[in-house]
């Protein structure tokens, strides 16, 4: 097995710039409009509730758009993804659009001592994000040190399900390909990305990694964290099978036959134990 990092941190360097550049991203859209919020934090914001005067780190922030959105929201935000490329368009969208946000280059694994141990009223999290993380155990260890004691961890992420799906099919069976539980990893290829474009990848090598519900709940609470609020969707916002899902609206997407068979999404808010004094 190619080192998961190393190779996951190439093959997402070879999709900032399709990315910056998609329609999809509207980075123009953040400079033209202070007030505009991406569709992930407007679908999350009754959720999350007044962000104000917060201090909160995004794990695995790509290019920005949603941590731009957070500080528009009132919080103090800093950001962090592996990728230099995508710290790169991130940094260069809050100067140019406002408000200012903090970035740092680091792996999650890493996330505790390159914020020099600093921690957080909320650390927010998902999208695409999960599935990149090799051990849920991990992970899980990495949230809880970078919150406060009463902090939260809000995350809105793929259902392991959808991770598990195979690609879609002609006689409109869901069907099950890939691990729901953790593993060492799955070895792929991917030529395209999710925003529309042209030119293939330069670096379609992935590994994608799978992590079932009852591993993260596991994981969260062996770390200390209780688990609030656990909410499931039948929307996500990409098209995982392609074009059976159906645009709601919004950025998000929907099975169009039968949506009641999958669960395409979930919100977990999670506290960390101990008194915030
Ligand atoms: C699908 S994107 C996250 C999506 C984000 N919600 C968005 O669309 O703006 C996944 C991000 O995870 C980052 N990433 C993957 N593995 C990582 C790791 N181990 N440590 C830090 N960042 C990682 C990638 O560079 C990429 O920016």
């Amino acid at each position: 097995m190619p080192d998961p990092i190393a190779t996951n941190r190439q093959h997402w360097e070879s999709r900032v710039a399709l990315h910056a550049a998609s329609a999809e991203y509207g980075l123009d859209t953040f400079r033209s409009d202070p007030n505009h919020l991406s569709g992930v934090v407007r679908f999350d914001r009754e959720r999350l509730g007044d962000i104000a005067g917060r201090d909160v780190v995004h794990l695995q922030c790509h290019i920005g758009t949603d941590t731009l959105s957070l500080a528009r929201l009132g919080a103090r935000v800093t950001g962090l993804d592996f990728s230099p490329s995508a710290i790169e368009v991130a940094r260069s969208l809050s100067e140019t659009a406002q408000p200012h946000v903090d970035y740092v280059v680091a792996t999650v694994d890493d996330a505790v001592s390159a914020l020099g141990g600093r921690q957080f009223d909320l650390v927010y999290t998902g999208i695409g994000a999960l599935c990149w993380i090799p051990k849920i155990t991990s992970w899980a260890a990495t949230v809880a040190a970078l919150l406060r004691p009463g902090g939260e961890l809000f995350i809105r992420e793929a259902h392991p399900v959808v991770w598990a799906l195979d690609d879609p099919r002609s006689d409109g069976l869901v069907a099950l390909e890939y691990p729901y539980f953790e593993t060492d990893g799955v070895v792929a290829e991917a030529t395209v990305t999710y925003v529309d474009h042209e030119d293939a990848l330069e670096s379609p090598r992935l590994i994608h990694f799978n992590h079932g519900l009852g591993e993260i709940f596991a994981a969260l609470t062996a770390v200390g964290l209780s688990v609030i609020d656990y909410v499931e969707h039948d929307t996500i916002p990409w098209r995982p099978l392609g074009d059976a899902m159906v645009d709601v609206g919004g950025g998000e997407f929907r099975l169009m036959d039968r949506p009641e068979r999958i669960p395409m999404s979930y919100t977990l808010r999670a506290v960390r134990n101990g008194s915030a004094h």
